[in-house]
């Protein structure tokens, strides 16, 4: 049996992988759709965002957007060249790609003053309860786990399911058209790109865990994987819930004033 995997299908075609892999996507799908389907884009996509919910969002998502080239940063401090084919794809892509990252925290600042939360507010806001989760369980899987484990929390799932859900608000005609017009493309840039770009990166971090665990890994070290990437998705969308919570918990106050 030849342990050693390497992609000849398409990138972006599931059946291109290992059929661990394929079976690890679709055990992992309700926890990811979970936060692709999350009541905050609909809120974005149909302009009936309120200004609390957005500045919630921008500020506790902030630290996982800033800190996300230091994560990859992690995962390339555990690459050895010329150790296994691998390594070697781990480290060209996340030495490329780090550098990709570079603009995408000014592209965020961007998008919450277009959106209306001043970028001072994002920098030193301080970010609801709980919305801290991803980027703290980010820091800990790349500094602590495997690198196959690290890529696939990050790169893999949350890149994954960012791509899914900045392609609903990014393609949203209402979302746009309640941006003020001037910087309105300035505003958007940040979701364009992680609408499109992200479209083959988590594909291209899918190839390289299985390029790094091979055609039949154990079974222990799937599950692994599998918690570890479903733990992305479980706090992104503790994250997303905590950013209405505060909502609501003023609305609450509001009616009972
Ligand atoms: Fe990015």
């Amino acid at each position: 049996m030849n342990n050693h995997f390497e992609r000849t299908g398409p990138l972006t075609e599931l059946t291109s992988y290992p059929q661990w892999a394929q079976d690890l996507v679709a055990a992992c799908e309700p926890a990811r759709r979970r936060v692709r389907d999350h009541l905050m884009w609909d809120l974005m996509g149909t302009g009936r965002i309120d200004h609390a919910t957005m500045r919630n969002f921008m500020v506790g998502t902030w630290s996982l957007i800033e800190r996300f080239p230091s994560f990859m940063a992690q995962n390339l401090l555990k690459t050895q060249y010329g150790r296994s084919a691998g390594d070697n794809l781990a480290r060209r892509w996340l030495v490329r790609n780090i550098r990709v990252e570079q603009n995408h925290a000014e592209y965020w600042l961007d998008w919450a003053e277009g959106a209306g939360v001043a970028r001072e507010e994002v920098l030193k806001g301080r970010p609801p309860r709980g919305t801290q989760a991803a980027a703290e369980w980010c820091h800990e899987v790349c500094g602590r786990d495997t690198l196959a484990a690290g890529i696939a929390a990050t790169n893999y799932a949350i890149e994954g399911v960012t791509g899914d859900w900045s392609q609903k608000v990014y393609d949203s005609v209402a979302y746009a058209q309640g941006l003020p017009q001037a910087g309105r493309k300035a505003t958007l840039r940040w979701l364009q790109l992680h609408a499109a770009y992200d479209d083959t990166h988590p594909w291209e971090a899918l190839e390289i865990v299985c390029t790094l665990m091979g055609n039949h890994p154990a079974p222990e070290e799937v599950a692994h994987l599998q918690e570890c990437i479903e733990r992305s998705y479980v706090s992104l969308h503790y994250g997303l819930e905590r950013c209405l919570v505060q909502e609501v918990a003023e609305q609450v106050e509001e009616q009972a004033a």
